[in-house]
């Protein structure tokens, strides 16, 4: 038998792949991660399927409920909000399975940063402005922080930010960001992205404190640099006109030129 670890999305039940979708249809018990997975995607679940809300249950609860589906021959579907990859807790309990010498598979889901920056309708990564994103997050009452992995050390670097888990330490994010990317910085916060009542506040690291209404609270991401500023980027060369590349050489001397799409 079977563990399914499932990315259910940011919040839209169409941002599910469809092998999640299928996945979830083909087990007879579906556990799910509280209140971040919408139940038109629990209607996936076969009918008579046993559905448990995590939210609830501790570490040890949760195994116990895996293992005795398993021991009934039963497949398991374990939905997470977003991606996997990140903040799901999924590493403690892959842990566990591999203790109790159960299977598992892992089928990634839309990270809330992508349906963030698609609700701003931006790139998080342009020419001459910003090459990398950082994904991150400031303490919590559950979470401790690495000691380097602080925001002045990211802000450093000048990449693009996104703050997750930290609507709640705003005050003092943009406290430590502000020598780093300067006041004038824009920062975009994003309510529950993808969610019907999703809000956005677009604002700069000076102004954004001021700029929150209320009731932006938990779900929410923070999306800090330049790249979210007002268009003044570079093209990138992959599709310069002069670009000398495999799908369109530029002279017969190109090292493509004698390259078909066969080829490759
Ligand atoms: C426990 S983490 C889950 C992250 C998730 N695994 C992912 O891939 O994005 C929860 C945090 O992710 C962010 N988040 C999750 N869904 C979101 C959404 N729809 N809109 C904005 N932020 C979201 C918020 O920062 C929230 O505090």
């Amino acid at each position: 038998m079977t563990v399914h670890f499932i990315g259910a999305g940011p919040g839209a039940p169409d941002l599910l792949t469809l092998r999640g979708r299928d996945l979830i249809a083909a087990c007879p018990v579906c556990l799910y991660a509280g209140s971040l997975v919408p139940a038109a995607v629990l209607a996936h679940c076969p009918p008579g399927a046993r559905i448990v809300n995590t939210a609830a249950l501790d570490l040890d609860a949760i195994m116990a409920e895996i293992a005795d589906a398993t021991a009934q021959g039963h497949n398991v579907a374990r939905l997470h909000s977003g991606d996997l990859s990140v903040w799901s807790a999924m590493g403690e309990q892959v842990r566990r399975l591999r203790g109790m010498g159960i299977a598992y598979t892992v089928t990634p889901g839309v990270p809330s940063f992508a349906a963030a920056a698609a609700t701003l309708g931006v790139e998080l990564t342009l020419p001459g402005v910003a090459q990398s994103v950082v994904l991150t997050r400031t303490p919590g009452r559950a979470s401790a922080m690495p000691e380097r992995e602080t925001l002045a050390a990211f802000g450093a670097i000048g990449a693009t930010l996104a703050l997750h888990l930290s609507i709640q330490n705003l005050s003092r994010s943009v406290a430590d960001l502000i020598p780093h990317y300067g006041a004038d910085c824009p920062v975009a916060v994003v309510w529950r992205a993808s969610w019907p009542d999703e809000r956005v506040v677009r604002a700069t690291l000076g102004t954004v404190v001021d700029a929150m209404p209320e009731g932006i609270e938990r779900t929410a991401l923070i999306l800090v640099g330049r790249a979210l500023g007002d268009g003044d980027f570079g093209e990138s060369r992959l599709y310069a006109a002069d670009y000398d590349r495999r799908y369109r050489p530029q002279s017969a001397d190109s090292p493509w030129a004698e390259w078909t799409p066969a080829d490759d």
